[in-house]
């Protein structure tokens, strides 16, 4: 696959099993990062574009009986269609892209949670992306019990993938951990057992670092409380 060669963002993507604390610490970092001065489109998988959203609501469907290929190449159209309609043109207009779930679910959920082969994945995951990977990763890593009593708490509506049994997400948290092991360079694992506060603030110090690395003369990030939390 071709790189990009005009883009000038960043891309920052947010990881981990169900419950993990994705989209709170998503939604903090952006908000660090527009008071700071940053253009920050923050987004979403599955979802982020209407066919997205639609095929969100398919992959989610508890009494929808789906082959492991068939949700797989689900979520691989609602990744084309993001990669393509948001990701990318935001990227190209310079902005700082936070993306709460990529392409590294589909590996832990599909391959290391489903069994499904990890080279196969990885191409058409490439292909979906059209080679776009993330810059920097962040990988909140909880027990997969904890997480799960989190999203328990949060709601009691059915999640074809969230209900599935617990030995299913443990695979998932080993293999978003495997990956993170493979791909040291660009996965930064956050231990996200710890309250919201401290996981915040262990994700900003990592940010803070990384954009002072890549962006040089950047605003930076601005200290949570100057953001709405
Ligand atoms: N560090 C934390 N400690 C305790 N509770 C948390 C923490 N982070 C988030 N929560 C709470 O846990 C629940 C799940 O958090 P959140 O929705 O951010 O997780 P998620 O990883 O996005 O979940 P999902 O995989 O279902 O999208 C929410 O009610 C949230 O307020
Ligand atoms: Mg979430």
């Amino acid at each position: 696959m071709p790189a990009d060669p005009i883009k000038r963002g960043a891309f920052i993507t947010v990881e981990g099993g169900d419950g993990a604390g994705k989209t709170t610490l998503a939604r903090a970092l952006a908000a660090c990062l527009v008071d700071a001065g940053h253009q920050v489109r923050l987004t979403f998988e599955p979802g982020g574009t209407e066919l997205g959203n639609h095929l969100r609501s398919l992959v989610l469907n508890p009494d929808l009986d789906l082959s492991d290929w068939e949700e797989t190449w689900l979520f691989l159209a609602a990744r084309a269609s993001h990669v393509s309609k948001v990701i990318r043109p935001a990227l190209q207009d310079g902005e700082i892209v936070i993306s709460d779930r990529y392409a590294d679910s589909t590996l832990a959920y599909q391959g290391f949670g489903r069994g499904l082969d990890l080279d196969r994945l990885r191409r058409v995951n490439d292909e979906a992306t059209q080679g776009l990977m993330p810059d920097l990763t962040l990988l909140l890593d909880v027990p997969a019990k904890v997480g799960l009593q989190r999203t328990r708490a949060r709601t009691s509506s059915r999640d074809r993938i969230g209900d599935a049994a617990l030995a299913f997400h443990e695979q998932v948290n080993a293999g978003f951990r495997e990956l993170a092991n493979l791909s040291a360079g660009r996965v930064i694992v956050i231990d996200a057992a710890r309250d919201a506060t401290l996981v915040r603030a262990a994700a900003l110090k990592t940010l803070r670092e990384w954009l002072d690395r890549q962006l040089g003369d950047s605003p930076g990030v601005a200290e949570p409380g100057s953001a709405d939390q």
